[in-house]
């Protein structure tokens, strides 16, 4: 079965087409295709919406475009009975996200599944993060699993005990992680996004050798639940600056220790939960997945104090906003037919994740 999957939540538009052969083969991503808006947005320091949604207007054809080329060379060849022998279904993002944005995604992909008359998947994004997992020769993954979600806008603990059946067991009480990592780049002049170049100074001050003396807080590192809260971190970094008159000096000390504060406690969170839960596979989602030094300690700890638990980080390809993550979850949901029919798909910019009809 080969999906089509279409995301434009955020600040990226994508499409792209996976093929998947039953339920524990890996997915193989045929076309991969994003254009990300991302030096548009750094002009002001983080996403605007209207420009985002504009953009998405116009990038979403050529980049459809381009990714169906991969499997049909020839434009004339898009009509409902040729389209058919290419593509089984069409999954979209259908919230959360930028509702002007989403609404290109969501009005596309119920355009597209009207003239081709192919079925409609609706995609929660955070199940598209979670289902990167589920690309690539290795992805053997058994239930349950627990799965450590953080992105822009999220940071869940979500328990996964089949698919599409999902349990949010912690979350961020203020602040995302990702969210997080912005705001301390915006705070130390570093311009957006904050995560890629945080995790390159903070590389730049562990490979000098020395030391740091730095010391921000952990909140809810020992707490008894599976909660986050990452905005006192991010004051306490603003009041650590503006004592500091040499801060522009420290600049990659700040980001190390920052960085080794939220890692910290995303890793002894994930822990703790993974082993009251008698998670079997733990996995990575989200565009803070792309961390390197994240996906080393998660490692590391799962090797030391997860020892029958099998660990599972997404191709990094997959890990920030990209539409064959939303094929892999509409591969799953299309397998178990939940679709949903053109004319009765919402956007719904405050979806939740939900366990599958
Ligand atoms: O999943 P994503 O692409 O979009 C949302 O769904 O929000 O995640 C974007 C977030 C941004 O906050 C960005 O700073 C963060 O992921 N991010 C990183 C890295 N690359 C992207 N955070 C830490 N380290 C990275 N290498
Ligand atoms: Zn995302």
């Amino acid at each position: 079965m080969r999906i089509l999957g279409i995301e434009s939540s955020c600040d990226e538009t994508a499409a792209a087409i996976v093929e998947g052969r039953g339920l524990r083969q890996p997915l193989k991503v045929l076309a991969n295709t994003v254009a990300s808006q991302i030096a548009i947005h750094q002009r002001y320091g983080g996403v605007v919406p209207e420009v985002a949604a504009r953009e998405h207007v116009l990038n979403m054809l050529p980049v459809l475009n381009e990714c169906l080329r991969t499997l049909m060379p020839s434009r004339l060849d898009v009509t409902p009975a040729n389209v058919k022998k290419y593509i089984d279904a069409i999954a979209v993002t259908a919230g959360p996200g930028l509702i002007t944005s989403l609404m290109i995604g969501v009005e596309t992909a119920k355009t597209l599944a009207y003239a081709w008359k192919l079925p409609l998947v609706a995609v929660h994004h955070i199940e598209g993060h979670i289902y990167a997992n589920f690309i690539g020769p290795q992805a053997k993954i058994n239930f349950p699993a627990l799965i450590l979600t953080v992105s822009g806008g999220h940071t869940l603990l979500v328990m996964m005990s089949q698919h599409g059946h999902y349990k949010i067991i912690g979350e961020t009480r203020d602040d995302a992680a990702g969210e997080a990592y912005d705001k301390a780049a915006k705070m130390l002049g570093l311009g957006y996004p904050g995560g890629p170049i945080i995790s390159k100074k903070a590389q730049e001050f562990f490979n000098s050798g020395r030391a740091s003396n730095l010391s921000l807080p952990r909140p809810m590192l020992n707490s008894p639940d599976s909660d986050f809260s990452f905005s006192g971190l991010k004051t306490a970094l603003l009041y650590t600056l503006q004592k500091d008159k040499d801060w522009k000096r420290r600049i990659p000390e700040y980001c190390f220790e920052f960085q080794n504060a939220v890692i910290d406690i995303l890793v002894s969170k994930t822990v703790k939960a993974a082993k009251r839960c008698q998670a079997r596979t733990v996995m990575l989602a989200g565009g803070v997945a792309a961390n390197s030094e994240l996906r080393r300690r998660l490692q590391e700890a799962a090797a030391a104090s997860l020892p029958d638990i099998s660990l599972r980080i997404p191709d990094l390809a997959y890990t920030t906003d990209n539409a064959a993550m939303i094929a892999a979850a509409g591969y799953f949901k299309a397998r178990a037919r939940a679709f949903t029919p053109w004319d009765k798909l919402r956007t719904d910019c405050n979806l939740k994740l939900s366990v599958w009809p």
